[in-house]
Parts: structure tokens; C-alpha cells; sequence
């Protein structure tokens, strides 16, 4: 059945943010912050410990995590690539570190410069010490449809990956179409791959819309039963290692789309709208939500 309620994690702040040529200050990713936990959301995805040299645009991570108004009930995350990443995350108190992981081998040459393996074991210390310290660890996987370098991926591909994840400690994997080619179908799959490892609360959907499909995936999702995803607001988004892939599903469109179904999000349109417009404003060009873009011309 079709879930009632809802879990979005925006992951604007940091999908959204880390692809801008242009350094976006602290301040307004602090203010896009703000506004977004004003609208409801309740998991945002604030910033990452990743290499400056690699992702420029994350440099000020600590300074963002200091930054931010905390709210209680309100769950901030950060990346975290190695225990270099971890240690630097740590006095920002993360309630969560996401480590990211590929399905296919180029693309995790590419983005973390290492094999799957080994990318696998440089998370298992990552994932052991944050669990120490009761931090919740989510694992993305990236490349679960289709890879930048090496065309379709299958299942089989995802499953393993899953399982690798599961056999280090990691507590929620993330299945992401990370440069929008997945169609509906192949979305489950990817997904149903996940779930041979992880229970159905313990899986989520990252779409990224660069073929337009990421709302007809994360209803496809919904037909699984899975009820939580990335969503980034306005749309933003892309990964530096995957060209040519635009942002995540626009939070704004997914949650007009639950809003029409009668399922919850807790979230606000009309404030999350405001706060698509206060960072698409900033970064001086329209919105990529339709949503949103409908709403605030009305
Ligand atoms: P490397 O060059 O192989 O790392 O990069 P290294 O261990 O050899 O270290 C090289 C230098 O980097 C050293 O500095 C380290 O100290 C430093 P030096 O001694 O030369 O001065 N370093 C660090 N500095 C700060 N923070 C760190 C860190 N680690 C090493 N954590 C590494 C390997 C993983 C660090 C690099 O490849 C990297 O940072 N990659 C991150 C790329 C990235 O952020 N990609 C985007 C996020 S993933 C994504 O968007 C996909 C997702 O949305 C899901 C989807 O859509 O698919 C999640
Ligand atoms: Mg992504």
C-alpha cells in the first residue's frame, strides 16, 4: 500500500550547493537553513567534510554547522568520506554522517578516488566510531540506475553494494539515480536491490530529475512502500563528478505531489516555496521548481 506519511530529507544545503562554481557565503547557507526548517522539514542535509581541494564549495562546513539555529526534532547531517571527514564533523555534532559509496567502479574512482572496496573500508572505522558515540549512519549509493562513465548498472550490482554496507554497520542506505536516468521501473529494482539487505524503513530514494523522471520515480517508490527521500529545494543540485546531471527532484514538486495524494509531510508549500525563492534569488536565476515557480506567480 501507498505510505500515509512522508519522510523528506532536503539535501539543498549540500547536493544542491556543492556543484556552484561561484562560493555561496556562510550566511545565506545558513539562511536557507533556517528557512527550510521553518517550512517543516525535519532531516536536513547541511553541509560536507569532504576535501576542500575536491569540493571548494564545502569549505566552510564547520562554519555552516556553527551557524545553524538548532531545533530540537530537527535531524542535521553532514557527508563524511573518511575518518579524516569524521573527525573534522565531530565537534559540529552531527546527528547523522552520511557516507557515500558508488555502485559502479568508475564513478566511485572518480568522486572518492578508490575502489568500492576500498571505499568500503575506509568507511567500516568511519561507521564503527560514529556508532560509538550513538550518531546515526545513513550510506549513499550512488550510481544504482546508470553511471556517467560505464552506462546502465545492473541490480546485481546494487545488491552487493547493499550488502557491504550492511556488513560494516551502516543503518539506512540511500539508492540514487545520481545522474536521472532511472526510469520508474528501473528505479525499483535498484530500490528492490536495496531492500534484499535493509528493511523497508531503513531505505530511501535519492532522485536526481535530469531526465525529468524523478517524480514519476519517487512515486514508483511510493508503490514499494518506501517513504523516504532526498529532495533538494528549488531543485538545486549536482555532483561534480557527474557532468552534465542536474539537482535532485525539486522538494517543492514532490511535496505538491504528496499534498495532491492527501499524504503527510508535515512540510508547509507556501514557506518552502519562500525559501526556493530566497536561494534561487541569491544564486540569481529562476527556480528548477515547477511547483514552486507555479506558486509564487500566482
Ligand atoms: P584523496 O586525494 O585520495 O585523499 O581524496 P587523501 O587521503 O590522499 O588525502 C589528500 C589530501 O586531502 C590530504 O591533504 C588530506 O589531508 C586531505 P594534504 O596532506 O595533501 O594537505 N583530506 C581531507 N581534507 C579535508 N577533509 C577530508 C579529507 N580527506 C583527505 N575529509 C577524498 C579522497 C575522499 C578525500 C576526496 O576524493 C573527496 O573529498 N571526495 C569527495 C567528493 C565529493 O564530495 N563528491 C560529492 C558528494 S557525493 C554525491 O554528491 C552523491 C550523492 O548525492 C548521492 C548521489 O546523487 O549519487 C551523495
Ligand atoms: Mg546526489
Amino acid at each position: 500500500a501507498i505510505p500515509h506519511k512522508v519522510k523528506l530529507v532536503d539535501v539543498g544545503p549540500r547536493d544542491g550547493l556543492q556543484n556552484e562554481k561561484q562560493l555561496v557565503p556562510a550566511e545565506v547557507k545558513i539562511g536557507l537553513v533556517q528557512r527550510l526548517q521553518a517550512a517543516g522539514l525535519r532531516e536536513i542535509e547541511v553541509t560536507s567534510f569532504v576535501s576542500p581541494q575536491w569540493v571548494p564549495q564545502m569549505a566552510d562546513n564547520a562554519q555552516v554547522m556553527a551557524g545553524i539555529e538548532r531545533r530540537p526534532g530537527v535531524r542535521y547531517s553532514v557527508l563524511v568520506p573518511n575518518m579524516k571527514g569524521f573527525e573534522a564533523a565531530l565537534p559540529s555534532r552531527p546527528d547523522e554522517i552520511v557516507v557515500f559509496a558508488s555502485a559502479s567502479e568508475s564513478f566511485s574512482q572518480a568522486n572518492i578516488n578508490c575502489s568500492i572496496a576500498g571505499s568500503i573500508e575506509r568507511f567500516a572505522p568511519v561507521v564503527e566510531a560514529a556508532r560509538a558515540k550513538g550518531i546515526h549512519v545513513r550510506g549513499a549509493m550512488s550510481c544504482t540506475v546508470g553511471c556517467p562513465y560505464e552506462g546502465e548498472v545492473a541490480p546485481e550490482q546494487v545488491v552487493r553494494l547493499a550488502g557491504l554496507m550492511r556488513q560494516i554497520g551502516v543503518q539506512h542506505v540511500g539508492v540514487a539515480d545520481t545522474i536521472g536516468v532511472g526510469t520508474p521501473r528501473k528505479v525499483q529494482k535498484a530500490l528492490e536491490a536495496a531492500l534484499r539487505h535493509y528493511a523497508l524503513d531503513d531505505v530511501s530514494g535519492h532522485f536526481h530529475d535530469t531526465y525529468g523522471q524523478a517524480v514519476a520515480n519517487t512515486l514508483a517508490a511510493l508503490e514499494l512502500g518506501v517513504w523516504q527521500f532526498d529532495t533538494s529545494v528549488a531543485g538545486l543540485g549536482g555532483c561534480p563528478y557527474a557532468k552534465g546531471a542536474t539537482g535532485n527532484v525539486a522538494t517543492e514538486d514532490v511535496v505538491f505531489m504528496l499534498d495532491g495524494m492527501g499524504i503527510e509531510t508535515g512540510i508547509d508549500l507556501d514557506k518552502l516555496v519562500d525559501a526556493g525563492l530566497y536561494i534561487s534569488d541569491y544564486l540569481g536565476r529562476p527556480s528548477q521548481s515547477r511547483a514552486g515557480t507555479a506558486i509564487a506567480r500566482k
